[in-house]
């Protein structure tokens, strides 16, 4: 018991959408399905790997293996990954939305003038960049970044701008989000490799296994 590429090394996985409130009854949210980070999630624990999933809100099982912290707000996110520290590698796949409310502590009425109401946005922290930057950074730091266009150059520029080691760019100008299969190209310091078009437990089976071999896991 025990074995496999990556037993003994830790790893944090983030995966589907935040949700952020703007009153009791109401939220702001995307349309990530969670399934490519839960499946990267699994696809780590099935190698050995001890995974901490922190999982914004999605109807989906917890993979064989792997201790899921759930979790709404991406302030809760920010705040589970740090509490999930330290590990060896962390993949940052949620969707993380880029804003928040100040949410109304009671539901907002529509008024009788006919006006919206003002809705006040204030931004989220980068939970892949304030990892990459952190005192107790994992020795590997993977983001996603889901691109409808120039896929490569946003993910090139993504990967340097977050200051993590790898980007998995994501092609999502088809039916990728809540689909089954995935279009990636793995950007790192040596350039980039496209994979072709595999269902996204392929994906997650060869992103674990690459990241096995970078932590230099093979051996056992
Ligand atoms: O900036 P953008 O959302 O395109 O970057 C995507 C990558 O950054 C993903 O890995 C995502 O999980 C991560 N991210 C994050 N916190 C945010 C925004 C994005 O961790 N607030």
């Amino acid at each position: 018991v025990g074995g496999g590429a990556l037993s003994g090394k830790h790893v944090i996985v983030t995966a589907g959408p935040t949700h952020e409130p703007i009153d009791p009854v109401r939220y702001i949210a995307n349309r990530s399905s969670g399934r490519q980070g839960f499946e990267i999630a699994g696809a780590l624990a099935a190698i050995g790997a001890e995974v901490t999933l922190v999982a914004g809100p999605v109807a989906l099982p917890t993979p064989a293996g792997v201790r899921r912290v759930d979790v709404e707000t991406a302030l809760e996110m920010a705040e589970a990954v740090e509490q999930a520290l330290p590990a060896d590698a962390a993949v940052m796949v949620a969707a993380v939305a880029d804003w928040r409310a100040e949410p109304s502590a009671t539901k907002i009425k529509k008024g009788g003038d006919g006006a919206p109401p003002p809705l006040r946005l204030v931004e989220n922290p980068d939970i892949l960049a304030g990892l990459a930057a952190a005192k107790k950074r994992p020795g590997l730091v993977v983001g996603f970044a889901a691109e409808t266009n120039d896929v490569l150059d946003h993910a090139t520029a993504k990967r340097a701008r977050k200051g993590c080691d790898w980007i998995v760019a994501n092609d999502v100008s088809g039916d990728v989000m809540g689909g089954s299969d995935n279009t990636v190209h793995l950007v790192t310091d040596a350039g980039v490799e496209s994979w072709e078009r595999l269902p996204k437990p392929m994906v997650a089976a060869r992103l674990a296994q690459r990241i096995a071999e970078a932590l230099g896991g093979l051996k056992t």
